[in-house]
């Protein structure tokens, strides 16, 4: 049993940083301040609303999980934003349009205080956007100085305890880890000869882990994913999480396909499309950065459905995924699925599925989560890979030896039991013969 006094206290304030200060960024610090004067419930955040279960289902024992595991307060947390543009907070989510004016209205004052820092920036790797909030230097070494002395910056003005930092940017250009992410010492070459396969992403990455700063990856980038960045991480006792915040409709495939395994019913096609008008969505319709993202939303049906292991059911998969740049939606993502789907004697069936969700909306409660979580394994002792956080990611970062989980329920339960081991409780199977006894 793990050694609950090992845990530090959640004492203090906790910073968050954010790069990115866009969509999800916004909804995000808006509904925290939101939640904080009692104008709106934290729906969707495990952290705030959620329970666990401890011992048996007859000993009636489900504390919040916010009780039972030592999380910073919502009151304790501290905002701060990197972005090429500079629009202030209020004005960003503003522009963002997810929450409506009267609620933005009534946080003006604190949101308007969240100013961006100048970013780390190149249009090598998001073709599709650019701004005038910039650093400059003369190399990626030289940048990453500049966001590490942000950080410490923000630090003193704001007496900040600790700190987590989450990728809320736009997704970078597709991406393999090379020679340059093979250690840590190839790493500070490329930072220092200004290689391209150092993307800005990384540079902000490396400054946060530099000052042993747990980061969260929500976009597909290749980021934290490389063995410089975990050895990084193992030196410094930095917690990672990632890739790419699942929300939307790969969501929803990762409740449904588990579904239809767990009835061993045969899959032949599974055609997935998407209309969506925000910023983000504007940054995918270049295909290089689209190819990152329909890399990540492609993966989950693979390791869900097991073609090898059940050939006659998956082996024919035709999977594809689309995703159309169509503004009037703003940030109103609509998505479709059709599934072809197989059943006793090989009769076919459909399924269609139509998701008018609100991407930031889903969004926001796992950046929220993610971060306490983090500071959590941090203060927990935790660094490197925080695979029990692949709850909140469509490209869950695994050790290598290890096919990554995408059922979310698998994902919940793993959440969970790590939750129980960090107290010392017994871990739950679901097993439950003592009932028949
Ligand atoms: N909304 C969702 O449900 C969802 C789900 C999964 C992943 N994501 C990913 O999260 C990220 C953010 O999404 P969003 O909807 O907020 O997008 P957005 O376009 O509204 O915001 C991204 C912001 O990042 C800024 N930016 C880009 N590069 C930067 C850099 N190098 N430094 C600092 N700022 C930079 C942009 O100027 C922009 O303001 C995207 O990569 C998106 O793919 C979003």
């Amino acid at each position: 049993m793990n050694d609950v006094s090992k845990i530090t206290p959640a004492q203090g304030k906790l910073g968050i940083l954010l790069v990115g200060l866009g969509a999800v960024s916004t909804t995000f610090i808006a509904g925290v301040h939101a939640v904080r004067r009692g104008l709106a419930a934290p729906i969707g955040s495990l952290t705030q609303m959620g329970t666990v279960r401890l011992g048996k289902r007859t000993d009636d024992r489900s504390p919040l999980i916010k009780d039972f595991v030592p999380l910073a307060s919502l009151d304790d947390l501290v905002f701060g934003a990197w972005d090429i543009f500079e629009d202030d907070c209020y004005e960003a989510a503003r522009t963002a349009g997810v929450i409506g004016a009267d609620m933005l209205g009534q946080l003006k004052d604190e949101l308007s205080a969240i100013k961006p820092w100048p970013a780390v920036f190149d249009r090598r790797y998001v073709k599709r956007l650019d701004g005038p909030n910039l650093k400059e230097g003369p190399t990626k070494r030289h940048l990453a100085e500049q966001v590490r002395a942000d950080i410490q910056q923000f630090k003193q003005a704001n007496s900040v305890d600790r700190l987590v930092m989450v990728w809320c940017g736009s997704t970078e250009v597709f991406m393999t880890a090379g020679d340059a992410h093979a250690s840590l010492a190839a790493f500070e070459r490329a930072l220092d000869e200004n290689d391209p396969s150092v993307p800005s992403s990384m540079v902000y990455a490396y400054a946060a882990l530099k000052e042993g700063i747990p980061f969260a990856n929500a976009a597909p980038n290749l980021t934290v994913d490389t063995s410089a960045m975990l050895e990084l991480a193992a030196e410094t006792g930095s917690p990672l999480a990632g890739k790419d915040l699942k929300t939307g409709q790969t969501l929803i495939k990762t409740i449904v396909a588990p579904g239809l395994k767990a009835r061993l019913l045969g899959v032949s096609g599974w055609y997935s499309t998407n209309i969506l008008g925000n910023r983000d969505g504007e940054v995918l319709d270049d295909p290089e950065s689209f190819k990152t993202k329909e890399e990540s939303k492609k993966s989950v049906l693979d390791y869900i459905f097991q073609p090898k292991l059940y050939p006659s059911l998956y082996d024919d998969l035709c999977h594809v995924v689309r995703i159309n740049y169509y503004p009037p939606r703003g940030d109103n993502k609509e998505g479709w699925d059709n599934v072809d789907l197989f059943g006793w004697l090989g009769y076919p069936m459909q399924l269609k599925i139509n998701f008018l969700c609100r991407d930031s909306v889903l969004a926001a409660p796992i950046v929220l989560d993610v971060a306490l979580f983090l500071d959590l394994a941090q203060r927990a002792g935790m660094s490197g890979t925080q695979e029990w956080l692949s709850f909140y990611f469509k490209s869950p970062m695994h050790a290598p030896e290890v096919y990554p989980e995408h059922d979310l329920f698998i994902q919940l339960m793993k959440l969970k039991n790590t939750l129980r081991y960090l107290r010392g409780e017994e871990l739950i199977t679901h097993l439950g013969l003592e009932y028949y006894d």
